[in-house]
């Protein structure tokens, strides 16, 4: 494993923000993981996939480890095994094309497979805990790898005890149970509109196809235009603050998750009614067919993109008494 020194992450994160690294180690294998320095402090070490859910506001004075990516995938005692390197699309691939069921609605979601359980990635009313088994970790102070189960995982709406900081851990595989008799999830609105025939099951293939048709209409190729998918999370409103906003605005979107029943209202929406979507100044703006996606149109900087969030966040506080809270990590 070598580590390079002041190295630029322009390529490294899918906002395209440029900046430097004071060290970057690659990892390919779970050899390169054991070759890391064990006296690195965790506040001194940034682990980074494919940074897609990132937003750098500055140099990292630490050193990123970059999982490469690679795909590698195996089966063992009947659960799908997959590296961490390994693009989390193309394990949505490798299952649907072996007619294996659980992930197939979170289809195209940029990043890694180690990335997924930081955030407990979510899509079309399936969320990565529903058919995850185990997330193995590799802790570099003690050299020792640790298995955790689902529930030791602490999931929630996009978050996990990973999201927590405060252990040594790389996640090096993640084991997943992914069957040919899993029903198909199709309680989304616009799935339901590609599949309107309820005595013809799809199948895992076809909904991942349809997934990615509604994700390609209205979620930017960050290769094309560099963003982090949904910026802040959809914020819970309490009774109060849904009456005083129905007031004025009867279409105010409302849903529950499955981790409450609490209600949620769309971040989306809020940001368009302050008139966010499509705003831009400079290069940094919100993507102008949804509003949640902040977009970096070309040289904007993390201080640039920073500025926009920050008056989004402001705006929709005024507007209508709400705080919204970032889903992408801001360093
Ligand atoms: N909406 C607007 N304006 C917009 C876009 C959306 O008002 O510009 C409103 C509409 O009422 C729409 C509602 O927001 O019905 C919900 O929009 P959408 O279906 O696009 O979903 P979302 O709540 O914005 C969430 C996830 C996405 C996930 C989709 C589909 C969060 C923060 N985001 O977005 O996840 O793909 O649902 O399940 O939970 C991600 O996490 O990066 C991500 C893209």
């Amino acid at each position: 494993m070598k580590i390079k020194h002041d190295h630029n992450l322009k390529n490294h994160n899918t906002l395209a923000v440029d900046c430097r690294c004071e060290r970057f180690a690659e990892i390919e294998s779970l050899s390169d993981l054991e070759a890391l320095p064990t006296d690195t402090k965790i506040t001194e070490m940034l682990v980074l996939g494919s940074g897609s859910n990132l937003l750098l506001t500055e140099d990292v004075n630490r050193l990123v480890v970059h999982i490469k990516p690679r795909k590698y995938i195996t089966v063992v005692d009947n659960l799908v095994v997959a590296w961490a390197g390994t693009p989390w699309h193309d394990l949505v691939t490798w299952a649907v094309d072996r007619n294996l069921g659980g992930i197939e609605n979170l289809a195209l979601i940029p990043g890694l497979v180690g990335a997924a359980p930081f955030q407990n990635i979510g899509a079309y009313g399936v969320e990565l805990q529903d058919s995850l088994v185990f997330v193995e970790v590799y802790n570099w102070h003690t050299g020792d790898y640790h298995r955790l189960s689902n529930e030791e995982c602490m999931f929630s709406y996009r978050h996990s005890i990973f999201k927590y900081h405060d252990q040594p851990w790389i996640i090096s595989r993640i084991g997943l149970d992914l069957r040919p008799n899993r029903p198909v999830n199709l309680s989304y609105a616009p799935l339901q509109e590609k599949f309107p025939n309820p005595d013809r099951t799809p199948t895992y293939k076809q909904v991942a196809q349809a997934v990615c048709d509604i994700r390609r209409s209205k979620l930017p190729d960050p290769a094309e235009l560099p963003n982090a998918g949904s910026f802040f999370k959809n914020p819970v409103v309490d009774e109060a603050t849904i009456k005083r906003i129905q007031r004025r605005h009867k279409d105010l979107p409302l849903f529950t998750t499955r981790h409450s029943h609490e209600q949620k209202t769309s971040a989306a929406w809020l940001l368009e009614q302050c008139g966010f979507k499509g705003h831009r100044e400079g290069d940094a703006g919100f993507y102008d067919k949804h509003a949640l996606i902040l977009v970096n149109h070309g040289k904007a900087s993390g201080q640039d993109l920073l500025r926009m969030t920050k008056m989004a966040k402001r705006a929709v506080k005024v507007k209508y008494g709400i705080e919204l809270e970032e889903e992408v990590r801001v360093l």
